[in-house]
């Protein structure tokens, strides 16, 4: 790796952080995360799929691995996540064969395993996860209220959120507890997870903050969303945090090259430029960043939605900075 550049988290007033898996710890990819970066989030080690793939059994391996590597190396730790729609098990929502419903019975069953879930992972970690994503991704501003209709959804209203917080809370009163979307930065989203917050917050509903994923691409939206976004939760008096940003070289889902253009890089910097330039003003309401990704040779970006090269990060697939990284760096 290059050791003659700045590390990135001294140029910034928050913590940074970046998705990991083992591999990120290992090797040079170990030596540029310990480099540039304060803080850590698994991308997939412990999601229910990963952490209770039957009922009553936990796995923990992995997550163990990372949370005792972030301990030894003085890193903040996001877990991330409790409660989703994706990355869980049918079984969650079954009994047996049979398809949870709405019934008062199989509403507090489906609870009750949330309980038994959150229970275990967050008091497995306590003390050493800073800070929990505890639902994620639960807004749909399609609906007219706004809420995404997932089977936590359909079967129990908004009580899994309720439920999973205040377990979490019970659990590790210290933890910082978030609710994570992405597409916050555009408005009708925006309306509708403040919406959201406000009430659980006015019932008593123990959310500290808003996370942010914030996956972008080159040309939208403009960062002055972003900051009408921080701005707004502002008000709320909440936490916020960046939890999941990336850059994608594409402003569509139809578009691919086979070598990214130098001059697509350099207006990646830009943006990320003018995206921490928005951070930066709001580090009083801003306390990480995080970028979903150590380097371009891992990202989600690359399958998802469809199989193409994408270079979202600020590192490039051989752990070289990018203008993305000079983006980042404090201009003073
Ligand atoms: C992604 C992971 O990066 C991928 O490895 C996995 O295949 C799918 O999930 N929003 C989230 C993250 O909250 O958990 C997702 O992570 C990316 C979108």
């Amino acid at each position: 790796i290059q050791t003659d550049i700045p590390s990135l988290r001294d140029e910034v007033p928050f913590t940074l952080g970046a998705a990991i898996g083992r591999a990120q710890t290992l090797g040079e990819h170990g030596d540029l995360l310990l480099k540039h970066f304060s803080g850590v989030t698994p991308g997939n080690e412990l999601k229910w799929d990963a952490t209770e793939p039957r009922e009553g059994e936990f796995t923990f391996a992995e997550g163990d691995n990372l949370v005792d590597y972030a301990v030894q190396h003085g890193l903040t730790f996001r877990g991330h996540t409790l409660a989703w729609h994706s990355q869980t098990p049918d079984w969650v929502f079954k009994d047996g064969d049979r398809d949870l419903t709405s019934s008062p019975e199989d509403r507090a069953l489906l609870l009750k395993r949330l309980e038994n879930h959150v229970k275990t992972l967050v008091g497995r970690y306590k003390g050493k996860i800073a800070v929990w994503d505890v639902v994620n991704e639960v807004v749909d501003e399609n609906q007219p209220d706004g809420l995404r209709r997932s089977k936590w959804f359909q079967i129990t209203g908004l009580d899994f959120i309720r439920t999973a917080f205040r377990v979490a809370h019970e659990t590790d009163p210290a933890a910082k507890l978030f609710i994570n979307d992405y597409n916050t930065e555009f408005p009708r989203k925006r309306e509708a997870l403040y919406a959201l917050v406000k009430k659980l917050k006015a019932e008593g509903v123990p959310i500290d903050g808003v996370g942010h994923q914030l996956h972008l691409n080159i040309e939208q939206p403009p960062a002055a969303e972003v900051e009408a976004t921080i701005e707004r939760f502002a008000t709320l008096h909440v936490d916020q945090q960046i939890t999941e940003l990336d850059v994608s070289v594409y402003p569509d889902f139809v578009s691919t090259y086979d070598e990214v253009p130098a001059e697509v890089l350099a207006e990646q910097g830009y943006r990320y430029k003018e995206l921490f330039d928005v951070f930066r003003r709001h580090k009083a309401q801003i306390s990480s960043v995080t970028v979903w990704g150590l380097a371009d040779d891992a990202t989600w970006l690359s399958t998802f939605p469809i199989t193409r090269l994408n270079a979202p990060l600020l590192f490039d697939d051989e752990l070289q900075a990018k203008p993305a990284y000079w983006g980042v760096v404090d201009p003073a």
